[in-house]
């Protein structure tokens, strides 16, 4: 079992850039296996998550050539996936088991999707639910709930569907459904989620009618080419080296080439709220659909904020476990609400954060959609489990930053899911 040593650290400091953006590594292999012709991806982030992808889509006889981090995806247009010999393997990804589960309903096979221990734990109904509703035929444990998932292909129709939570994945898993399926497809999100679906959509030229919160395709859609893509940095990479650089003392931090995509940016609003000194320079240059910009961060004496709007959580779901290590630091008391999703992540976030954080000497306590923490307090080392997920061993880790002595935290294979030289960027900006 892997594991990683953090020491406690003087300060922050240095240029960094963080890996390709998660989300945008998976959409862009998943339309570039529909597109005509070679995409090519420059960035893509090649960790085991987006592997996964990856591989899904060449079972289904998509050529793609990775060199490092460049793909060449070489696809035969909408309706030239092949059913797969073998039972198809999301690993660890939700996004790349929901959203593909959208995409699988419309084909003209039956496949199987199942992913690893962790994943098989996690709520598919939420996208199984309005796929049935388009026609799509799942079965699996437990009123197909839970991975594994058999999936008998059918011809879909489009539906009008109100999401009961805000979820990119469901969006998008749908979304991807209706290209494939007679008519129009609806999605209406009770709060805005992350469009790079949509984004995606405009860079292959994929037709789609967007309102504030409703976005419909009409399908079936006809071929579309390739592209090229351009991949920013994964924001919610960059997220932990903001807080790092923003509770070690002494510390500044320069990130380069970040994903600012403003259904991303919730974190740097609730950072700057208390009082973070985060400079953000957008650049000039747009990657694809994409907005990128170079962020500067300095420690700071954070104060604490309530965070009671659901419109801010989708902005910032996979940073709150970082956000509560910054809270630890601020001054007075930070509420977190309206976050009850954070249990069915790829561990209880909820959680898993107050139990490790408590252990550090924070004074955090979980509530049912979220956290109340008191701050500041001194955080101590210690030994610590990540349990299996990646967001929660990297905050651990930047704790540790700030934590007396030295901390262990075990069970770090997981960091690999999203950010392969997250231990090798920690160490190169961390002063001794
Ligand atoms: C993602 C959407 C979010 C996020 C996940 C990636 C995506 O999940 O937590 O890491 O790429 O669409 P939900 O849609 O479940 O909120």
């Amino acid at each position: 079992m892997k594991k990683l040593v953090v020491h406690q650290a003087s300060s922050v400091q240095g240029t960094i850039t963080v890996p390709g953006d998660k989300s945008i590594s998976h959409r862009s292999v998943m339309l570039g296996s529909l597109a005509y012709g070679t995409t090519t991806v420059e960035n893509f982030l090649t960790s085991a998550d987006c592997v996964s992808t990856m591989n899904i889509f060449k079972a289904m006889g998509v050529q793609i050539k990775q060199i490092g981090t460049r793909l060449e995806i070489t696809g035969r247009g909408i309706n030239s996936l092949q059913p797969p010999k073998k039972t198809l393997n999301a690993g660890n990804s939700g996004t790349t088991s929901r959203i593909i589960l959208g995409l699988l309903a419309g084909q003209p096979f039956t496949c199987r999707l199942t992913g690893d221990q962790y994943l098989r734990r996690r709520p598919m109904k939420r996208v199984v639910v309005p796929l049935t509703k388009m026609g799509a035929r799942i079965s699996g444990p437990d009123g197909a709930s839970l991975l594994p998932l058999k999936i008998e292909g059918q011809k879909l129709k489009g539906v009008t569907y109100q999401l009961p939570v805000a979820s990119a994945q469901v969006k998008s898993s749908l979304l991807l459904a209706g290209l494939f399926a007679e008519g129009k497809t609806t999605v209406i999100e009770p709060t805005p989620t992350r469009d790079h679906t949509e984004r995606m959509f405009s860079s292959f030229d994929i037709p789609y009618k967007e309102t504030k919160l409703a976005i419909t395709v009409k399908g079936p859609i006809k071929p579309f080419k390739a592209r090229r893509i351009k991949v920013p940095g994964d924001i919610s990479s960059a997220a932990f080296f903001i807080v790092a650089a923003l509770i070690t003392p002494n510390s500044k931090l320069v990130i380069k080439n970040v994903g600012v995509n403003p259904t991303r940016t919730g974190l740097l609003d609730a950072l700057r709220e208390m009082g973070g000194k985060i400079t953000v320079y957008p650049l000039k240059t747009r990657y694809g659909a994409e907005p990128i910009a170079d962020i500067i961060v300095e420690s700071s004496q954070l104060k604490a904020i309530t965070l009671n709007d659901e419109a801010i959580v989708p902005r910032m779901i996979d940073e709150f476990p970082i956000f509560a290590v910054a809270a630890t630091q601020a001054k007075g008391t930070t509420v977190v609400k309206k976050a009850a999703d954070l249990k069915v992540k790829e561990s209880d976030r909820i959680l898993m954060m107050a139990v490790t954080l408590k252990k550090m000497g924070a004074n955090i306590e979980p509530t049912e959609d979220g956290w109340i923490i008191k701050g500041p307090t001194p955080l101590k080392g210690s030994k610590f489990s990540s349990g299996g997920d990646h967001r929660i061993a990297m905050s651990i880790a930047v704790a540790a930053l700030i934590a007396q002595g030295s901390s262990t935290i075990l069970d770090t294979e997981n960091i690999n899911t999203s950010f392969p030289n997250f231990e090798k960027l920690l160490k190169q900006v961390a002063e001794k």
